[in-house]
């Protein structure tokens, strides 16, 4: 196109301004580009994040092979179908996860998150070392313990290695170390109430939250076995063992006494009095054949030598080959 005879020409100057427009949106093209390379958010990174030996990366690739987000939301990202899990770690902390994880089908009671906290790596993530302090930093887990202990939750039980646990643990605090900007809001509830919300009837044999901070489940006078029954359910032992001989995370007691079992090494075990105190103490130095090695904690530090007679009495009046 050309100017007319005898009309202003402006075409050179508009062309020059186009060509110039242009020239300037190709530079901030060019300048964003790069900027957007730089990792100029002061935003978590999985690569960063570790939780005692494991790391979040690893945890994502179990928190994808169970398929966590088929019930679970991260960032509102996923089912609806439970809780979403994004600020888990920090409102609940490390040692409240590890007691839940393994026996997902049960909710943890006092003593069994305080056993996870005796372990030295956990105390360290979680910053304290007693379970009232512990309580006192994270109080969602205090208010999980206090209302909900050694009940059944809608959870179902996922056979987890302890590696898998760890990651998953790694993962948690990932994404509760992200800044989600505010996400999600605080629900605006004044006014309402919600009969949905009482809190679970109390399970009557279990310590709530309040009861003194002693080191130990408190022990009663009366018939051993009955001792340990109540023991085993205060200790958390019945998230990981039923009271038939059905397997769950770990072997069922019931009919277990003087029978003979396959170890993980391939050798047999009787099992005698013996036998029920080391796997209590210990339970790693002798692994049940077709479960997890390294799931069930140790509960030397925990339980007394009279404590461990009770629950092994208990065990044993589950019947067995040799009443
Ligand atoms: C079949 C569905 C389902 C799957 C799969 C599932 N969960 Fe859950 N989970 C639930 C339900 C339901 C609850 C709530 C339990 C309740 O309130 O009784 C829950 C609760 C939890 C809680 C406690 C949340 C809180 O705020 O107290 C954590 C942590 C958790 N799940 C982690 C996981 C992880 C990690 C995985 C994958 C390894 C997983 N879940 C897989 C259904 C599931
Ligand atoms: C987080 C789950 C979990 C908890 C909690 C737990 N256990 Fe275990 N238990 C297991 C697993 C898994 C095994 C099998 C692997 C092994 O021997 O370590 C096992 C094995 C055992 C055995 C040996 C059974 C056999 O056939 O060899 C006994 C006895 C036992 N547990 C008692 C207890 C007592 C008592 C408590 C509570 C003070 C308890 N457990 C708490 C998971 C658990």
């Amino acid at each position: 196109m050309s100017c007319a005879p005898g009309e202003p020409c402006e075409e050179g100057r508009k062309r020059r301004t186009a060509i110039g427009v242009l020239g300037l949106m190709a530079v901030i093209f060019i300048v964003l580009s790069f900027a957007s390379f730089i990792d100029s958010r002061v935003q978590a990174i999985p690569d960063a994040v570790s939780y005692t030996d494991y790391d979040a990366v690893q945890g994502k690739r179990v928190f994808q092979a169970y398929n966590c987000m088929g019930c679970h939301t991260i960032v509102g990202n996923g089912a609806y179908f439970a809780p979403d899990l994004t600020k888990t770690y920090a409102h609940v902390g490390p040692a409240w996860l590890e007691a839940f994880l393994p026996s997902a089908g049960s909710w943890p009671t006092r003593t069994a998150v305080q056993v996870q906290l005796q372990k030295p790596e956990v105390a360290q993530e979680a910053g304290v070392d007693s379970i009232q302090a512990y309580f006192d930093k994270f109080p969602a887990a205090a208010e999980r313990v206090e209302r909900r202990s050694a009940h059944a939750s809608t959870m179902p039980d996922l056979p987890l290695s302890r590696d898998e646990i760890g990651g998953l643990i790694a993962f948690m605090k990932y994404t509760s170390e992200m800044d989600t900007e505010g996400w999600p809001p605080v629900p605006q509830v004044a006014g309402l109430t919600f009969p949905q919300a009482l809190p679970m009837p109390a399970a009557s044999a279990v310590e709530s939250v309040s009861s003194p901070a002693s080191g130990t489940v408190s022990a009663a006078p009366g018939n051993p076995a009955e001792l340990g029954k109540k023991l085993a359910l205060e200790t958390g032992c019945t998230a990981c063992h039923s009271a038939d001989s059905r397997a769950g995370i770990g072997p069922g007691w019931g009919g277990l006494f003087g029978s003979d079992v396959e170890l993980a090494d391939g050798s047999q075990a009787h099992i005698d009095e013996t036998y029920l105190h080391t796997a209590i103490n210990t339970p790693d130095a002798q692994v049940a054949a077709g479960f997890n090695k390294g799931v069930m904690p140790a509960y030397a530090n925990i339980l007394d030598a009279e404590q461990v007679a009770a629950i092994v009495a208990y065990i044993r009046s589950l019947g067995g080959l040799e009443q």
